[in-house]
């Protein structure tokens, strides 16, 4: 088998494509580099002693776990000085994160969910980094929040690692998905799966059970007729899984199709959904959509909303065309 790093992979996209100037290749590696790290540390459990909690809490009031704090700081130490951002923003920090004046700064902005699945750390289950690449407003001298606070359908780049069984990368440059998985003895990263398809059918959903009494009536309604089966209106059975890292979930439909859902519900109406839109919804719906698939709010695609707050909550409904359309129509139907 020819191997193509993904160094080689991103320069000849660019050769055929044009879309990937030299500063968002850098961006690019940059963030592959810091994921290889992550997934390092990862892969050392408690002989790194990075498993526990940190006893501190994020912006959201979640608990961080010493892996949430490690890998952000990973993040920001990689990519703060190549001259390729201007600024950050994370799951884990309140407020942006410019880049220092001692740098010379670049022209995009780069958000991370850089541990994706917290709860899974511990019991040695699959978990992820998710990032999304914005474009600065021209001419900005420093950026504010305010910068960010474009629509999904802006983002110039998109993707995850996994660090699972083996760890991936899944990335998008609005072209397609392709996959690569981390050769460890060597370092690098190797092309694996390129062009994937999300299938438009599937009988696989994910969502969370244990919240169905606070749902709302188009999420019952849609999960009771799975239910059902073969003898109720949908005439076919369903299974369901639910992995509690959207990485995974998301990498699992990407390779067989499926619907996942983290909806609205009743137990905080100031709570639209548990996920964030620009660091997790955003970037995922970026790379679904580049596959074949759908993502949308329950009401309209995700990637046409205008973000408001960097640390938004936001419903998700994502994954194969038909389902994703259906579930979306019981929302708009009610
Ligand atoms: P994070 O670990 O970055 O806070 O994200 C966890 C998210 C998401 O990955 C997953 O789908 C969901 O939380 C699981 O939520 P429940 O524990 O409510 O099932
Ligand atoms: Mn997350
Ligand atoms: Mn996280």
């Amino acid at each position: 088998m020819k191997r193509i790093s993904l160094t080689r992979f991103l320069v000849e996209e660019q050769r055929l494509n044009q879309n990937i100037p030299a500063e968002l290749r850098l961006l690019i590696e940059v963030v592959a580099r810091a994921c290889k790290t992550i997934s390092h540390a990862v892969g050392k459990g408690a002989l790194g002693e990075v498993l526990g909690t940190a006893n501190t809490e994020n912006v959201q009031g979640e608990v961080q776990k010493k892996l949430d704090i490690l890998s952000n700081e990973i993040l920001l130490e990689a990519n703060e000085w190549g001259g390729h951002l201007a600024a950050m923003a994370s799951e884990e920090m309140e407020t942006i994160h410019p880049i220092p004046n001692r740098y010379p700064q670049g022209e995009y902005l780069l958000l991370f969910d850089p541990l994706d699945g917290s709860s899974n750390i511990d019991v040695n289950v699959s978990i992820g980094t998710i990032f999304s690449v914005l474009k600065a407003p021209d001419g900005i001298a420093t950026p504010t929040e305010q910068d960010f606070m474009q629509k999904g359908s802006q983002q110039v780049a998109a993707g995850y690692a996994i660090y699972g069984p083996q760890t991936m990368l899944i990335l998008t440059t609005g072209n397609g998905v392709n996959a690569f998985t981390l050769d460890r003895e060597m370092g690098s990263w190797v092309l694996t799966e390129r062009n994937l398809q999300i299938p438009v059918d599937t009988q696989e959903f994910a969502i969370n059970m244990s919240n169905a009494r606070h749902w709302y009536p188009p999420v019952t309604r849609y999960v009771d007729e799975m239910l059902e089966g073969k003898t109720g209106p949908r005439n076919k059975d369903f299974n369901m899984r639910w992995i509690a890292a959207m990485v995974t979930d998301v990498h699992r439909i990407l390779h067989r199709g499926g619907v996942f859902m983290y909806p609205a519900d009743k137990r905080d109406p100031d709570k639209p959904g548990k996920l964030r839109l620009m660091y997790e919804a955003n970037p995922m719906s970026m790379i679904v959509e580049q596959a074949g698939g759908v993502s949308t709010d329950g009401k309209q695609r995700m990637l046409d909303i205008q973000p408001t707050t960097l640390h938004q909550r936001v419903p998700v409904f994502l994954g194969s065309k038909n389902e994703v359309d259906l579930v979306t129509r019981y929302h708009l139907d009610a």
